[in-house]
């Protein structure tokens, strides 16, 4: 059995990326599982609350989801052609404590969706070196940019596109099967 930790980076009800996440959750391949993880709890990232506190429960959550877990997929939107502060804040909680180990040689997927013409294409490359510094293994086989994500999702931001489905199901199946050799 194979478990993917799917986080999407947006707080966003009917947000796309979410959408994403869901549906990629209900295309995987059998033997797999997409385990969806929130951020939606985690605080600014405050070094003074992490001294006096400790890690806060909603990324203590996270670390256990990820710690089993034998992949991560990461959903970004993109803004201002970054990731949103949001999704990094929440990885870099991620990584404090025994979380910096969970992600050393972790395979890791970056998929996401936008409305404008380019998918998040700035968006994913700008987490490789996040996810170099944290010494994970990203999956670089497939790119999948979801674009003019307006006319493939409907109005809960759920995907109703089947070709775009089918170009999930691949970048899923794909992931997968490396996640199984590594
Ligand atoms: C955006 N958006 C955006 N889209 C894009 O493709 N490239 C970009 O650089 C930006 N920049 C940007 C900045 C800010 C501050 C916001 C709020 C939005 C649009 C963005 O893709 C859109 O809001 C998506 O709907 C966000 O993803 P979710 O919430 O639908 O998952």
């Amino acid at each position: 059995m194979t478990t993917i930790l799917g986080l999407s980076g947006s707080l966003r009800r009917a947000s796309y990326n979410a959408g994403l996440l869901r549906a990629a959750s209900e295309l995987v391949p059998e033997g797999v599982t997409i385990d969806i993880g929130s951020i939606s709890d985690v605080p600014l990232y405050d070094a003074d609350e992490e001294a006096e506190a400790g890690l806060p429960d909603a990324v203590q959550q996270l670390q256990t989801q990820l710690a089993a877990a034998d992949a991560l997929l990461l959903v970004t939107p993109e803004y201002n052609n970054g990731m949103p502060g949001v999704f990094k804040n929440a990885i870099d909680w991620m990584s404090r404590g025994p979380g910096l180990e969970m992600f050393v040689g972790k395979p890791v997927a970056v998929i996401g969706a936008s409305p404008g013409g380019f998918g998040t294409i700035m968006a994913q490359d700008h987490w490789l070196p996040v996810l170099r510094t944290l010494r994970a293994r990203p999956w670089q086989d497939r790119r999948l940019m979801v674009s003019k994500a307006g006319n493939v999702f409907d109005d809960e931001g759920s995907l109703v596109d089947e070709s775009v489905r089918e170009r999930l199901a691949k970048f899923v199946a794909g992931f997968a099967k490396m996640i199984e050799t590594a």
